[in-house]
């Protein structure tokens, strides 16, 4: 998820640009570019790290005066926040400039046919085979950025927003969407896009926003979009009631309230591109040979918090799929237990930051004693990553907010693609037993979409609660990390003690915690589910005792209205695929509860987005 700003019109481009990337840089930022046209040439400025350091580069290397320019701020996908990999990137022939946002997934076969053209390219993203086949195309597109831009959308699979400017047609700027975000800000003398309005919403709040597969061209005096194909494009404009601040929120109230929103593409992008039409894993980043991934014995997780309950949802669907046996460690513990790992174990780090000084410390033990390593993490180029022998991304794009939402659901997907991936290659699981799951897993967008647009019963449950002292959270086997997962958010949120148990563990001593009013939130399995009755028998017990029943329970179950004094509803799905959907609900009972107490919910007391000390 990166920051994209283009501006063409009377100011001078270069300040509109990086303000509007300056209230961007939530979206991606590690590092950051502009490219200006003027005097007939295309001028570009790069740079790893935060926009200041880009502006200090310009600072010491003045960009020329221009009416047109375009400017972007990177979340890394493809290559690691390196100078060289900081849009914009411009054609060999130094004509063309474009930035991006999204994963060209066939950039792989782009690039061979680029190279075998003679094109040499000078970065690892995916992003540069754009630019140099918008240049490439110009001759059959007449010189026409327009039609060039046309010529290759059609080309391109994957999401992708992607603006361009060409120095032989400076009073215009072209832009292209696919599955990722592109939005027209409507001024006078003078147009903008943008990935989000906050970029231009200090110049004007009349916008429009594109559909799929449009492209836009702007011009001081003018805005066309076409679609792919060239015909007339249906676009819905709009006025941003929101202010700068809130929409870099995207207009929701809290980044974590946008990052709960943003769960349904946040699955799906790191789904994206990799498997085949046939539902085959084909893990591109996973350097680690099929030799050697025929070879483990055993795999263990290493990760902490959310990252923890992560990896024990995936425990439970590694061992069914692969039958290699899954130790699941708190990172802060691995390393002083002296664990039996070595040649045969893979070891998996999960962290959405990249940067936990736990994990990365047990990471190094497991390498020092010569097991196989491999990250499943959310920031491309961060440390873990680096110092595996493999790495899994996960597609979440930056997570604002302190309480891990968005990056637990894409690591529970990661962690799944990995499973697959070694039932794939070990011939554990047949091609369309892989292929069924796959289908689940593909289906998941489209259910956590199911649940947000269920979930605001939730809120009003939250609140009834507010005032508790305590609430426990049972479940059974993927179940069970959900309600720790539950009882996470609560404490880290609302400052209220609670706790998640294996609902089977009630009975031998948690039960006695139980009397008159507590809450008890039960995730529940299908109703078809051989564990569905036990959890109904887990119920019983503790509401005998005065227990106060909120369920999270699938469409469709009757039974459960009989034991429970609320129910949430979620999507029916396979029991492996469940913490997706069941999860979601405990995330804004949390949010809610520490909104309703006045709390800092993206910055809650004591706690850090990344933990970089043991
Ligand atoms: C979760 O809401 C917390 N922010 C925390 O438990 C977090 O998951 C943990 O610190 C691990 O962070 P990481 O994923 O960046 O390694």
């Amino acid at each position: 998820m990166c920051g994209i700003v283009g501006y063409v019109g009377q100011k001078q481009a270069l300040e509109v640009v990086v303000a509007g990337l300056r209230r961007l840089e939530y979206r991606g930022y590690d590092s950051a570019g502009v490219a200006v046209i003027a005097d007939g040439a295309l001028e570009v400025r790069k740079k790893a790290g935060k926009l200041a350091n880009l502006e200090s580069l310009i600072g010491t290397d003045p960009l020329p005066q221009s009416t047109t320019g375009i400017g972007h701020t990177r979340w890394a996908t493809h290559g690691g926040p390196t100078d060289s990999n900081a849009h914009p990137h411009v054609s060999e022939d130094s004509s063309i400039a474009v930035i991006h946002n999204g994963i060209i997934e066939n950039f792989a076969e782009l690039r061979e046919e680029l190279t075998a053209a003679g094109v040499t390219l000078s970065s690892e993203t995916d992003t540069e085979v754009a630019a140099h086949l918008l240049a490439a195309t110009m001759p059959a597109a007449g010189g026409n950025l327009t039609d060039a831009m046309r010529m290759v959308c059609q080309r391109l699979e994957g999401a992708f927003t992607l603006v361009a400017i060409d120095k032989a047609q400076p009073d215009l700027v072209v832009a292209a969407r696919r599955n990722s975000p592109l939005v027209v800000g409507l001024g006078e003398g003078e147009n903008f896009v943008a990935s989000d309005v906050s970029a231009f919403v200090d110049h004007t709040r009349n916008a429009l926003e594109l559909g799929q597969d449009q492209i836009v061209t702007i011009t001081p005096s003018g805005v066309d979009v076409i679609t792919f194909e060239g015909g007339p494009a249906e676009v819905t404009p709009f006025t941003v009631d929101w202010d700068a601040a809130a929409a870099e929120k995207g207009g929701f109230d809290l980044f974590m309230l946008k990052e709960i929103a943003e769960q349904p593409k946040a699955v799906a992008d790191s789904l994206r591109g990799r498997f085949d039409a046939d539902n085959r894993l084909q893990l591109d980043e996973m350097r680690l040979s099929d030799v050697d991934l025929r070879g483990i014995t055993k795999v263990v997780v290493v990760a902490c918090g959310t990252a923890f309950h992560a990896g024990m949802v995936a425990k439970y669907a590694v061992e069914h799929w692969t039958r290699i046996p899954v130790e699941v460690e708190l990172a802060s513990e691995f390393r002083y237990r002296d664990p039996i790992v070595g040649p045969d174990s893979l070891v998996i780090a999960i962290s959405q930051s990249g940067e936990t000084m736990d994990t990365l410390m047990a990471l190094r033990h497991a390498k020092a004693q010569g097991a196989r390593t491999l990250a499943i993490c959310n920031t491309v180029g961060s440390t873990i990553p680096r110092e595996c022998d493999a790495v899994l991304y996960t597609y979440a794009g930056p997570e604002i907010a302190v309480a891990s939402t968005k990056a637990f659901l894409t690591q529970i997907v990661a962690a799944y693609l990995v499973g697959l991936y070694l039932a794939q290659v070990r011939e554990q699981m047949s091609a369309a037993d892989i292929s069924d799951v796959m289908e689940d897993l593909k289906g998941m967008p489209q259910k956590v979409d199911l649940v947000l647009d269920t979930v605001e019963p939730v809120r009003a449950i939250a609140r009834t609660f507010a005032n508790s002292t305590s609430v426990l959270f049972i479940g059974r086997h993927v179940g069970y990390p959900v309600a720790l997962e539950g009882a996470l958010k609560l404490k880290e949120l609302a400052y209220m003690h609670a706790e998640g148990f294996a609902a089977g563990e009630l009975k031998h001593g948690p039960i006695a915690l139980i009397e008159d009013g507590v809450p008890v939130v039960v995730i529940l399995p299908s109703p078809s589910d051989r564990l569905h009755d036990k959890m109904i028998s887990a119920i019983q017990e503790v509401r005998a005792r005065g227990a106060v029943i909120i369920a999270i329970a699938e469409e469709g179950d009757e039974k459960i209205l009989n034991f429970s004094d609320h129910v949430i509803r979620v999507p029916v799905t396979p029991s492996l695929m469940q913490p997706l959907v069941s999860t979601v609900p405990l995330q804004v009972f949390a949010c809610e509860m520490a909104t309703a107490k006045g709390h800092d919910v993206d910055q809650p007391r004591n706690l850090a987005k990344s933990v970089t000390v043991e």
